[in-house]
Order: C-alpha cells, then sequence, then structure tokens
C-alpha cells in the first residue's frame, strides 16, 4: 500500500485525496491515515484544499523504494536485499550469490553489527548515517584478473561522490578512498572461485556519508571524515546511491568488453601514492620504497631502495 501511494503521489505535482483513494481502492479516511503514516516514517507531505497532497522533502533513508526511483541502470542494483540491521551484508550476498542471485543483486544495510574490513579488521557503519553495501558480479574473467574490479569498484564509487556532491576523492592503493588525507570510503572485494573459473565476486563498499565527528572514536577522529563532514551538508544517500550504481554499470560493461585499460587510466588519474616513498605493511612484513605503479593486473610495484621491484598484492600503504 505504501509503495503503491508514494508512485502516486511521485506521478504529478498534487494528487487528489479522491484520485488515490479511487486508485488505492480505501476510504478518504484511510487515505487520510496513510499520509499520516507517511508524515510518521519522515516525509513532509503538504495538503492543500481543492489540489490534494504533495510530497514536499522524503526522508534521507536507503530503501529499496528510494533507490529504485529514478535509477536508470540495467542490471546493478535491480535486485536489492534491505537490512535494517544485519551482521555484515558481505556474509548476506555471499549466501546470495551461492544460491544463485543474478549479476547486479545488491545487499544494502542501514547498520552492521559485524561489519568485515580487509586484512581481518573491524568495520564500523552507525545506524542511519553511513552506507554498507555488497554487489554481487560474475565476470567471465580468470580468477587472477578479479583485483581489477577493485580498482574498478573504486573509481566508480569516486565517480559517484564527485557527481552527487562535487567531492574530489583520492584512491590510495588498492582501494581506500580520501578526501584530504581522511579515509571516507573502505572497499573489500571477496569471490568464489574455482582455480580457474570465478563463481562470483562480491564487492563490499563502506561509506562515511553522514556521520558526525561524534561518530567517530577519538583515534578514528585523525584519520577518518565523512561526505557530510566534508561537504558541510547532509547527502541523500539514495541519490548517492543511484550514481554509484550507474557509474559501475558504465565502467564494467566497458571492462568486459574491452578490458582493463579505462580502469586503469582513471584510476591513475586519482592515486595518490604513484610516484611516492611509500611503506607497505603486508601479512609477512614491512616494505619500503617507491610505488613505481600498477601492472595489468592491478597489482602494486614497489622499487626499493636496492632498485628490486616487488609486486604487492594485499597491503596497507602508508605515504611518507
Ligand atoms: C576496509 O577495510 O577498508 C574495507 C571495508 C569494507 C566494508 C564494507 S561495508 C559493506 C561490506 N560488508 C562488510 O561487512 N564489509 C564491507
Amino acid at each position: 500500500m505504501k509503495a503503491k501511494l508514494l508512485e502516486l503521489l511521485e506521478s504529478e505535482q498534487f494528487v487528489s485525496g479522491e484520485k488515490i483513494s479511487v486508485e488505492l481502492g480505501c476510504s478518504r479516511t484511510a487515505v487520510w491515515k496513510h499520509i499520516e503514516e507517511l508524515r510518521k516514517n519522515g516525509y513532509e507531505v503538504e495538503a492543500v484544499p481543492r489540489k490534494g497532497y504533495r510530497i514536499i522533502s522524503r526522508p534521507n533513508t536507503i530503501s529499496p523504494h528510494e533507490i529504485k526511483m529514478n535509477l536508470k541502470t540495467k542490471a546493478i542494483g535491480q535486485e536489492i536485499s534491505y537490512y535494517k540491521t544485519t551482521s555484515s551484508t558481505q556474509e548476506i550476498a555471499h549466501r546470495l550469490a551461492q544460491e544463485g542471485a543474478v549479476e547486479g543483486h545488491v545487499v544494502i544495510a542501514d547498520e552492521q553489527t559485524k561489519g568485515k574490513g580487509r586484512m581481518g579488521r573491524e568495520w564500523h557503519s552507525p545506524h542511519g548515517s553511513s552506507i554498507s553495501l555488497s554487489i554481487i558480479l560474475r565476470p567471465k574473467i580468470p580468477p587472477q584478473k578479479a583485483p581489477q574490479l577493485t580498482l574498478l569498484a573504486a573509481v566508480s564509487v569516486v565517480r559517484g561522490i564527485k557527481q552527487t556532491t562535487g567531492i574530489d576523492c583520492d584512491i590510495k592503493w588498492p582501494n581506500d578512498l580520501l578526501i584530504n588525507g581522511k579515509k571516507v570510503v573502505g572497499i573489500l572485494t571477496e569471490m568464489q572461485s574455482e582455480p580457474d573459473y570465478i563463481h562470483s565476486v562480491i564487492i563490499g563498499i563502506g561509506i562515511n556519508v553522514n556521520h558526525q565527528e561524534k561518530h567517530f572514536s577519538p583515534d578514528i577522529k585523525e584519520i577518518a571524515t565523512s561526505l557530510a563532514i566534508e561537504k558541510k551538508e547532509e547527502i541523500s544517500r539514495a541519490t548517492l546511491l543511484r550514481h554509484i550504481f550507474s557509474e559501475l554499470e558504465i565502467l564494467y560493461e566497458d571492462y568486459i568488453e574491452h578490458g582493463f585499460t579505462t580502469v586503469k587510466s582513471l584510476w591513475e588519474c586519482h592515486a595518490i601514492s604513484l610516484g611516492k616513498r611509500i611503506k607497505a605493511r603486508t601479512m609477512t612484513g614491512t616494505l619500503s620504497g617507491v610505488a613505481k605503479g600498477i601492472t595489468d593486473e592491478g597489482v602494486l610495484l614497489l622499487e626499493d631502495d636496492d632498485g628490486v621491484v616487488h609486486h604487492i598484492y594485499s597491503a596497507d600503504i602508508d605515504i611518507s
């Protein structure tokens, strides 16, 4: 009923109470009650005598209805599993992928209680201000090329953020998005595969959208920020998601058809670590040197002080 009423209200400027009662097949009193319900859910609805009702503003929610309104993609985000609270969207996406979810299916949560970060870390996603999502892809590429999709996701999110807020983010290899040196987005790519075949790639994206400083613990405050803090205004999370889905679909289609070239050069335009002295903290130790570039597989090349070039597959990077 709520979805139908919203659809009606979105179809024209003012919709009369009579039209709503006919379309929904209910009494005028019931229409009024449904409008009150919308107001309780954060919609600002104006009622003008002899004209009817119209929506003035929407709540900053990320329900599938809000996201799908005006979504122009073919696959990404056309199927959405939405949770107010869940342990981790990544976990759910893995299960759905095993059960045969289609390419482009997205799992979204308003809050995660056990969000997974890279290298076994936790990821905090507070209720209402963050976006936590996991996107299921089924690329027909060899498993060793999967890291390219991490870079593709990073570029898509940079472009989605630019379109929504006008803010330029930097990318720190492989996939941290930073504003003025502070982290605003984290991306975790995982896959279900056999040695030579990918069943699915799950791209997990965590975005600090409307966090205020109080949302960050004292130690995190120094290294993290949010889009709202940087832009100094609240950001529509549904609009941001739509832009990210569109950017991702455009780049993904190009990637599947023509390969990594476009993504690689876009990624390089936003990368801040290239050409700089870096410290790479890997699972097995720390390497220092200059970041020389990335390979066609998305692997970071680090040249140490003896001129030896190391291939870095997974690490945390400090830029000096
Ligand atoms: C990082 O460590 O920087 C990566 C963080 C990735 C967090 C996202 S939030 C949505 C998805 N679900 C998870 O549990 N993790 C990823």
